[in-house]
């Protein structure tokens, strides 16, 4: 990343993955916007880093499209995070029946529509920055799959779909915005500590821990920071979807697993 101010975008950058991010861009120079719902986490975590936050549902079309006036007030926006998403289990037949396509639509409209949906509006401010002098580009763009895209659990099929589809999109991405300058990576995380998986039972959290070969414990939100780090330090990564789990495979069917 060249010398002076530049700008990050950070979505779900309140919490976990996203506030961990939030911090490493900061440390490598970045004014952050901090993109998230919460309405106390967002500011808390902008004003820690100087920043600036903006409180708003990621899905929001209308609110993606009239922060355009904000991302150009800001430093030129170089790297794009989305880390906003959510993750709700529930088998596809339960006792009372099937689920409501609600849920499964919710998960997609968050984790996937609500990504692309930043993706299109600051892949936009990036295409205006001028190049950097010795790379010739105008930003890097990373979205956050997970491992479930391939190897997800029973009562997942909604996160997985999603996250699937976030995965899938990286390389049509890399390619439509490669005309700009722009590089787009996905990083598929194994089981991270953060909030999100904090509402797991203790002895389902116990056994995944006990699968991942090694280094044998969840990962670090910091351990994902770094990695955002390399994705926009390194220009030849493009296109690309990399998994970061300690070498966990997912195992199939836990009775004490998600509900
Ligand atoms: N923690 C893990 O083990 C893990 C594994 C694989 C993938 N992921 C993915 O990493 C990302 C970050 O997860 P995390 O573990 O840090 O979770 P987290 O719950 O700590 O943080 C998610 C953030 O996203 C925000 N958010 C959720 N829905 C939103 C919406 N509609 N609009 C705006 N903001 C919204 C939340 O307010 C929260 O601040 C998510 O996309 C998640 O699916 C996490």
């Amino acid at each position: 990343m060249e010398s002076g101010r530049w700008g990050a975008v950070v979505t779900g950058g309140a919490s976990g993955l996203g506030a961990a991010t939030a911090r490493r861009l900061a440390g490598m120079g970045a004014h952050v916007l901090v993109v998230d719902r919460d309405a106390d986490g967002a500011p808390a975590v902008a004003a820690e880093l100087g920043g600036t936050a903006l409180v708003t549902d990621v899905t929001d079309e209308a609110a993606a499209d009239g922060a355009r006036e904000l991302l150009n007030s800001l430093a030129p926006v170089r790297v794009l995070v989305c880390c906003a998403g959510l993750q709700r289990g529930a088998r596809v037949v339960g006792r009372n029946g099937s689920v409501d396509l609600g849920w499964f639509r919710q998960s997609v409209e968050v984790n996937l529509i609500g990504t692309f949906n930043w993706v299109r509006v600051v892949a936009e401010r990036m295409a205006a920055n001028e190049p950097d002098p010795e790379r010739g580009e105008r930003g890097v763009i990373v979205t956050t799959s997970s491992i479930t895209a391939w190897d997800g659990v029973d009562g997942g099929v909604a996160y997985a779909a999603a996250k699937a589809g976030v995965a899938g999109m990286t390389l049509p991405l890399a390619r439509d915005l490669a005309p700009h300058g722009i590089r787009v990576v996905s990083i598929a995380p194994g089981t991270f500590d953060t909030p999100m998986v904090a509402t797991m039972p203790e002895s389902y959290a116990d056994a995944l821990r006990s699968q991942v070969p090694f280094p044998a414990r969840f990962g670090r939100p910091e351990e994902f920071a770094d990695l955002v780090a390399t994705v926009v330090d390194l220009p030849y990564l493009n296109g690309e979807v990399i998994r970061i789990d300690g070498g966990l495979r997912m195992p199939p069917s836990r009775r004490d697993g998600p509900k």
